[in-house]
C-alpha cells in the first residue's frame, strides 16, 4: 500500500485504523473499541482495555524464543566499556528490580522518579515501573538540582532511583550531591531513594532514605506484570513551556504501545531481531520513545549509547557503533551531525556502513547542508521527522516501512495517520498553500500523545486547546506547500532549540530577575552555526548599581547553572540601559532576535522609543553578533 492509501486508509475510519494497529499488542483485555470522546476536547484512546507495558516490551519476546537475542548493547566510550543484555536476561533483572520496589510498597499509580545516566539500569528503572503499573518520570542528568526539585514537588515520587554519577568529557556529574541538594530544596520528601553505585564514583548514601540498587534486591521476589488500564499514565516527562515551571506530559499506556509499535516498522522500517539505535539520552522524549520502548516493544536490540558523537573520542565514533552492532536504522539530532561534519568536513572518517538502511533526524530543524552531509557521505536515504515531547512520536515523516516518498530538504514530509495538520492564521483559518502560519493538528490527537499534563488540566487546556478551538496548537510555525510537504520554520512561543534540547527563555529570564542587581532582562535564542540556536541574555541593571558589568554577567551566568543546569548552555549575556518594548510594554524579543542573527527587519509600529534599538544593535556588536 502506498502512503496516500495508508493515510486514506486512517481517515476513513481512524477507529478501525487504530483497532488494527492495536492487534500488534498483547493484551490481557482487548479493547472493544478506540476512542473515548465522553470528555471532548479532552480525548483518550483504548480506556476499556487492559494490558501491561513491560509485558509488552520484555516477557513476550522471550516466550516467543527470543530470549537469547540482545535486548540492549550498551556500548560506552566514556567509561571504554561494552555489554550486552540478552531478552531473559532482562527480564530477570527487571522483574526482580520490580519485585524489590513493591517490597518497599511501590504499587500501581505510584510516581518514581529516575535520575539517571545513560547506563541500561535507566531502562531497567523505567521497565520495573512500567511493570508495576508505577509511573515514572525520568529527569535528564544536564538539569542542576533547583529544577529536580521543581519536578519532585510536582509528582511527588514515593521512590527516586539514581545512579552515583554521570560521565561527561570533560568532567564527572555528581548526581548523589545533586539529589541530596534536591531533596532538600523539595517540600516533598520520597520515602526512599535507590542508587546505583557506578565504578568510576561511589556516592555515599544516607542513611535510613537510600539503598543499594543491589542490596535491595537482595533475596526479594521477582515481581510479576500488573495490569493497567488502556488510559493509566505510563510515565510523566517534563518538557519546558513558556513559563519556568515545566509541562509535566502525561504519556497513556495503551496508545503509547500501539502507536510506539506501529511507527517501528512504518517510519523506521525495523521489526523483531533488527538492531535500532536513537542516540539520545533516555531523559528526552526520543530517548523514551527510542532507546527504550519503542524498540523492545516491537523486539528490536536497542543501542544504549554513552558517548558524545565528536571526542569520545573522535568524529567517527557513530560510524563505528553502527558497524559494530550492525545498525540498521539510526536517529539522531541534526546537531549532533553538524558537530561531526564540522570535525570531518569531508566525510573522510566515514567508512562503508553495509547494515545501515536510513539515517532519521529530529529535535531540531534539520538545515540542507548537513542533510547534504549525510546523503553525501553516509549514502542512505537521510529521513528529516518532526515531532514533539507531547507527541511522543512522529507528526511528519517520510515513512520509510510503508513507502519511501521523495524527499524535499529543508521538509519532514508528510503527516502521518492519526494527525491532520493544518496551518492556521491568527483567527484560526486554514491559510492557501505556501503561506506561513500557526500549525495546528485537528482534534483528536491520535493514541500515545498527551490526554492532559499532570496535575493541570487547566493549563493544558489553555496551553494548547484555546488558542484555537478544534485543533491542539502545536506552537511551531511554517507552512504546507502544494504536494502536502510541511515546512516547520519557528516556534511562536518563547521556546528555543539548542543542541536538540528544548529550554524555555522564559525560565532563564525568571532566574537572571532573581539577581539582587537585575532590574529587567530578556533572554533571546540566537542562531548558532553548531548548536542551531544559543541563548544569550539582556541585563538592565538596577538603578545604583555601579559594580563592573562583566562581573554581574559572570554571576548571572553562574546563576542559570546552578539553578537550571549546564545544559541550558547560557553561556552568554550583556548589559543595557533599557529594552525594546512595544507601547503596551511587551519586550520586543522577535526584532531582537532578528538583529543579532543579522536578518532583515522592520521598525515595529507599536515601539516606545526606537532609539533602543540602536543600543541593542550596539551591544550585540560587542558580542561579534548582528552583522548582516
Ligand atoms: N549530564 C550532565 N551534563 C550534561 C549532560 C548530561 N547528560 N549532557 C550535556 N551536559 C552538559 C555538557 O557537559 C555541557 O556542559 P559544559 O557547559 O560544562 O561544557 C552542557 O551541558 C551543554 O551540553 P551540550 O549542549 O551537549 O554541548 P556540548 O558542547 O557538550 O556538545 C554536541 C555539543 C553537539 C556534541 C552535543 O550537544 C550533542 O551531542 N548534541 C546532540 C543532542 C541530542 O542528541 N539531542 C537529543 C534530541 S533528539
Ligand atoms: P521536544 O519536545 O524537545 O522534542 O521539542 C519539540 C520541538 O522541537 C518542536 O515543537 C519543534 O519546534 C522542534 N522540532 C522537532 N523536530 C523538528 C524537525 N524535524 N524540524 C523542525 N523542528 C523540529
Amino acid at each position: 500500500m502506498s502512503y496516500a492509501q495508508v493515510y486514506g486508509q486512517w481517515r476513513q475510519d481512524p477507529e478501525g485504523f487504530w483497532l488494527a494497529a492495536a492487534g500488534g499488542i498483547d493484551w490481557i483485555k482487548p479493547p472493544t473499541r478506540a476512542l473515548d470522546d465522553s470528555r471532548a476536547p479532552l480525548y483518550e484512546w483504548f480506556t476499556d482495555a487492559e494490558v501491561n507495558t513491560c509485558w509488552n516490551a520484555v516477557d513476550r519476546h522471550v516466550i516467543a524464543g527470543r530470549g537469547k537475542q540482545p535486548a540492549i548493547i550498551h556500548d560506552s566510550p566514556v567509561t571504554g566499556t561494552k555489554h550486552v543484555i540478552t531478552y531473559a536476561e532482562l527480564q530477570d533483572r527487571v522483574s526482580r528490580l520490580a519485585g524489590a520496589l513493591k517490597a518497599r510498597g511501590i504499587q500501581k499509580g505510584d510516581r518514581v522518579i529516575i535520575y539517571m545516566p545513560m547506563v541500561p539500569e535507566a531502562l531497567e528503572a523505567m521497565l520495573a515501573c512500567a511493570r508495576l503499573g508505577a509511573i515514572h518520570s525520568v529527569v535528564f542528568g544536564g538539569f542542576a538540582a533547583h529544577e529536580l526539585a521543581v519536578r519532585i514537588d510536582d509528582c511527588t515520587p514515593k521512590a527516586i532511583i539514581a545512579a552515583s554519577c554521570g560521565i561527561e568529557p570533560n568532567r564527572t556529574v555528581h548526581y548523589k550531591p545533586l539529589l541530596d541538594a534536591a531533596i532538600d530544596q523539595a517540600s516533598h520528601k520520597p520515602d526512599f531513594c535507590v542508587i546505583f553505585q557506578r565504578e568510576q564514583e561511589v556516592a555515599k548514601l544516607t542513611p535510613g532514605r537510600d539503598l543499594d540498587w543491589h542490596a535491595f534486591q537482595h533475596g526479594v521476589a521477582p515481581a510479576d506484570c500488573t495490569p493497567v488500564p488502556g488510559n493509566h499514565p505510563a510515565y510523566i516527562l517534563y518538557t519546558s513551556g513558556t513559563t519556568g515551571a515545566p509541562k509535566g506530559v502525561v504519556r497513556p499506556t495503551a496508545g503509547h504501545l500501539v502507536a510506539l509499535n506501529w511507527t517501528m516498522r512504518a517510519i523506521y522500517n525495523v521489526g523483531a531481531g533488527d538492531v535500532f539505535w536513537a542516540a539520545s539520552d533516555v531523559g528526552w522524549v526520543v530517548g523514551h520513545s527510542y532507546i527504550c520502548y519503542g524498540p523492545l516493544i516491537a523486539g528490536c536490540t536497542t543501542v544504549v549509547y554513552e558517548g558524545k558523537p565528536v571526542g569520545t573520542p573522535d568524529a567517527a565514533t557513530f560510524w563505528r557503533v553502527i558497524n559494530e552492532h550492525k545498525v540498521r536504522s539510526f536517529f539522531t539530532a541534526p546537531t549532533a551531525l553538524r558537530a561531526i561534519k564540522r570535525d570531518d568536513p569531508d566525510g573522510k572518517l566515514v567508512p562503508p556502513l553495509p547494515t545501515l538502511q536510513a539515517l532519521f533526524l529530529a529535535g531540531e530543524r534539520a538545515d540542507p547542508d548537513t542533510i547534504h552531509w549525510a546523503q553525501t557521505h553516509l549514502k542512505v536515504p537521510v529521513i528529516d521527522h518532526w515531532w514533539q515531547t507531547e507527541t511522543g512520536y512522529a507528526i511528519a515523516a517520510n515513512p520509510l516501512g510503508i513507502e519511501h516518498l521523495p524527499v524535499k530538504i529543508g521538509s519532514p514530509s508528510v503527516p502521518m495517520p492519526g494527525f491532520d495538520v493544518q496551518v492556521l492564521d491568527e483567527g484560526g483559518h486554514p491559510v492557501s498553500p505556501g503561506t506561513l502560519g500557526a500549525i495546528a493538528i485537528r482534534l483528536p490527537l491520535p493514541p500515545g500523545t498527551l490526554p492532559t499534563l499532570w496535575n493541570a488540566e487547566d493549563r493544558f487546556r489553555k496551553s494548547y486547546l484555546t488558542h484555537f478551538p478544534g485543533y491542539y496548537e502545536t506552537g511551531d510555525a511554517g507552512y504546507v506547500d502544494a504536494d502536502g510537504y510541511l515546512y516547520i520554520m519557528a516556534r511562536t512561543d518563547d521556546v528555543i532549540n539548542v543542541a536538540g534540547h528544548r529550554l524555555s527563555t522564559g525560565a532563564m529570564e525568571e532566574v537572571l530577575a532573581s539577581h539582587k542587581d537585575v532590574a529587567e532582562c530578556a533572554v533571546i535564542g540566537v542562531a548558532d552555526e553548531l548548536k542551531g540556536q544559543s541563548p544569550l541574555g539582556f541585563l538592565c541593571l538596577n538603578k545604583g548599581c555601579n559594580r563592573p558589568h562583566d562581573e554581574v554577567v559572570k554571576e548571572c551566568v553562574q546563576l542559570v547553572r546552578d539553578q537550571i543546569g549546564p545544559v541550558a548552555d547560557f553561556k552568554r549575556a550583556v548589559v543595557v540601559d533599557r529594552l525594546p518594548k512595544t507601547r503596551s510594554g511587551k519586550i520586543l524579543r522577535g526584532t531582537m532576535v532578528k538583529i543579532a542573527d543579522g536578518q532583515p527587519w522592520k521598525m515595529p509600529a507599536t515601539i516606545d522609543d526606537p532609539a533602543i534599538l540602536d543600543e541593542i544593535a550596539q551591544a550585540l556588536q560587542s558580542l561579534g553578533l548582528a552583522r548582516g
